[in-house]
């Protein structure tokens, strides 16, 4: 069959929910009207470490309005406790593998130790401040300084996924043969993810049937992980998140609160809403953890890498082995025969931590570019061009050929945008009054996510000729709303103001949840899929059918456009084909299998960033001045949603290197910082022209539309650049995160 030609996809078209979200017609879950809704409030441990020795409601429990107080005396035990595993594998995803309020120890700071239930948020609040809770309390392991000793290499990291440790050759071998070595240790406070939404969930049963408004970036992944920890079966549970506002990873896994609050509901016998206030977005959802990591390189005086090593430490928690992957991208991305990759975790009192944005690169690719920024000065080469020495068109860990990169042309072109030719690269030269002004450069790779299972979308086409195309994940402010009208409208040979795109429902077709920048891609193949599958049908119909103009034509020759289906001389519109065969509409479900996880392969996205700052020489102060980011990210499914996703990435980048950041109280065990106030993130007033572009790449193995991905490379060596950058301006060489004035005086 001729494919129509593309029209839409690609297109800068505005948000389709836009105008819902900013004038407050989107509905969030914490914003379902039900009636009789009752609301709890989730009461965490003082405590980081000890046991609850006893917990005295009976002031709460007088209070007006009060339904319930639950604690592990009243509060029904799990089913089952489902394994670890990250959401985009298609499975049950809960936060962790510890479930909260089923015995009396505490693990950490702000772990749930019991449920107010009441008539009103105010009341549930009120009457939580009134529980007496008495604690057996032991010193708290929080920070690197208290678990460096007690360190150990994990098997397995993230969920089971990844290996603790990752070889090739022999790195002692490659670093004799250096002629220059460099080797720093770089040190990042742990981050916060702060989505305008704090987490909610609304449960309402009606007998044995649960309907869940969550919060999540996988309404199935909710489904299965509630379904798992209560012993309900799935068929029984549906999960709704029509809208859902930002998320960067705190909504991937599936932390306690939804299951709390359908037990709450359950116990009280009413509708519960159960929302997360912003201090306990801080306790209850992950984190990126605080980390150290250390990276040698070796190179000869050409500049070729002889070897990398790659080690990180950072705590977990006491029952998971969790580190965001920020080791395993160094293995891949540079030609280098020895490399060496390994993690050690130690036990701390912590959750685990989670995915956020860009979890592990982010982070690994600040310390590795750095390195290399260090080594291009030791060797007196450019950065880019030690980076061209080192490029490989295959995945250096595997041998595998990319999929499809570009990475040479978004240095080329991100240099040409930023004007990086005839840079002077001695640091401290250039100075404007006060201000020292340095720019740096690093390169970006984020992985195009394997993902385990098939992905479904349906397409109905009614006999007005207007199109609704659904799938189940959430619209989680990424655009893909938007997005996959315009694919739909291309599959289905329509325009693209006729097609609909609805999600954020269980009952809609299953679509693994959007994490790991997967979203656009796997999407896309599915809503692609069934809606060239209802074409096809429609077509073949015609053509079939002695009553259509089009009967006996050739099916591969008959092209669709704007919903009229033509061949040479004869036409007929989809809707007059439905409305003489007295069909109200036609639909199709279409289904996607992503390849396999030995596809032979290396599956990244690449892109380069560059940075100019200047730095007060007196004070310390850093501004970003400009930024630049070329990416090549396969193809661009909405030139506007994909260019504000970098741009968001970016500035995110620059919170990373500037601002953002929290630590433990080592004597407490408590979070420094609960609030927007205290946690910094960039404002209007922080952010620089961000100069964004895009290079599109053509890559037919890693989904049928070839879409790799934004939402998370824009952030990805951002820190490292603007590091670089500091370097530059001021010949100092800071390896931690974020970047302080006190670093810098
Ligand atoms: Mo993304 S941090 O994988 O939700």
């Amino acid at each position: 069959m001729t494919a129509t030609i593309p029209s839409a996809t690609g297109q800068p078209l505005d948000r389709v929910d836009g105008y819902a979200k900013v004038s407050g017609r989107a509905r969030y879950s914490a914003e379902i009207p039900i009636p009789d809704m009752a609301y709890a409030y989730v009461v965490g441990s003082r405590i980081a470490a000890g046991r609850v020795t006893g917990i005295d409601a009976s002031a709460a429990q007088a209070e007006e309005g009060v339904l319930a107080v639950l604690t592990r005396q009243t509060l029904p035990r799990i089913a089952e406790q489902p394994p670890l595993i990250p959401s985009l594998a298609g499975t049950a995803a809960p936060g962790q593998t510890f479930f909260p309020v089923q015995d009396d120890t505490v693990h950490y700071a702000g772990q749930p130790i019991a449920l107010v239930v009441a008539d009103t948020w105010e009341r549930a609040q009120h009457a939580a401040r009134l529980l007496r809770v008495s604690y057996e309390e032991t010193p708290p392991v929080t920070t690197l300084d208290q678990g460096r000793d007690l360190a150990y290499e994990p098997e397995r990291i993230f969920g089971g996924w990844i290996p603790g440790r990752s070889e090739r050759g022999d790195v002692a071998a490659g670093l004799r043969e250096a002629d220059v070595t460099v080797d720093g240790t770089y040190t990042y406070a742990a981050n916060n993810h702060n989505p305008l939404e704090a987490s909610c969930t609304t449960a309402q049963w009606d007998g044995d049937d649960l309907l869940l408004y969550d919060a999540t970036q996988g309404v199935n992944a909710t489904q299965m992980t509630v379904s798992r920890l209560l012993g309900i079966p799935m068929s029984r549970i549906r999960v709704i998140g029509h809208y859902v506002g930002g998320s960067f990873g705190s909504k991937a896994m599936i932390h306690a609160h939804p299951t709390l609050a359908a037990m709450a509901a359950r116990a009280v016998g009413r509708p519960v809403k159960l929302f997360l206030t912003r201090e306990q977005m801080f306790t209850s959802v992950g984190h990126r953890e605080e980390q150290e990591q250390q990276v040698t390189l070796g190179a000869t005086r050409e500049g070729r890498l002889t070897a990398i090593r790659h080690l990180k430490l950072s705590p977990t928690s006491h029952f998971d082995d969790w580190a965001e992957p920020s080791v395993g991208t160094s293995s891949q991305i540079y030609a280098c025969p020895h490399y060496e990759g390994a993690y050690r975790l130690f036990r701390a009192n912590t959750m685990t931590p989670t995915f956020m944005r860009a979890p592990g690169e982010a982070s690994g690719m600040h310390a590795l570019e750095c390195s290399l920024d260090e080594l291009a000065h030791e060797l007196g080469l450019d950065p880019i061009e030690l980076r061209l020495r080192n490029h490989t068109e295959v995945d250096a860990m595997t041998g595998h050929p990319w999929s499809s990169s570009g990475l040479r042309e978004c240095y080329e072109r991100g240099a040409d945008r930023f004007g990086w030719a005839g840079r002077d690269p001695r640091p401290g030269t250039r100075r404007e009054g006060d201000w020292l002004i340095g720019t740096g450069m690093a390169t970006a790779s984020y992985p195009v996510a394997p993902l385990a299972n098939p992905q479904r979308a349906r397409a109905r086409l009614y006999a007005d000729g207007t199109a609704v195309v659904q799938a189940a994940t959430p619209d989680f402010g990424t655009g893909v709303a938007t997005v996959m009208a315009q694919v739909a409208a291309d599959g289905l040979g329509l325009g693209v103001d006729r097609c609909r795109f609805e999600s954020g429902d269980t009952d809609l077709p299953n679509i693994a949840a959007a994490v790991g920048s997967a979203g656009a891609g796997m999407i896309s193949a599915a809503v692609h899929s069934a809606a060239t599958a209802l074409r096809r049908q429609l077509v073949d119909s015609a053509v079939a059918d002695p009553g259509s103009p089009l009967f006996g034509a050739d099916p591969v020759r008959v092209v669709v456009r704007d919903g009229v289906m033509t061949a040479g001389a004869a036409s007929e519109s989809y809707s007059d084909l439905l409305r003489r065969t007295l069909r109200p509409d036609a639909e199709a479900v279409g289904q996607w299998n992503p390849p396999a996880h030995d596809v032979p392969y290396g599956m990244m996205t690449f892109g380069a960033q560059f940075a100019e700052v200047a730095v007060d020489a007196d004070l310390g102060v850093v501004r970003v001045r400009r930024m630049t980011g070329a990416f090549a990210p396969g193809r661009v499914l909405n030139a506007k949603t994909a260019r504000s996703q970098l741009m968001g990435g970016m500035l995110w980048g620059l919170g990373q290197a500037l601002l953002e950041a929290n630590h433990m109280d080592p004597d407490t065990g408590h979070w420094v910082s609960s609030s927007l106030g205290e946690y910094l993130v960039p404002v209007n007033a922080d952010a620089p022209d961000v100069d964004v572009e895009l290079i599109e790449v053509e890559d037919d193995v890693v989904n049928p539309l070839g879409v790799k991905g934004v939402g998370e490379i824009g952030q990805v060596g951002v820190s490292a650049a603007i590091a670089n950058a500091v370097h530059h301006a001021t010949g100092r060489r800071i390896r931690e995160l974020p970047i302080t004035i006190e670093d810098l005086i």
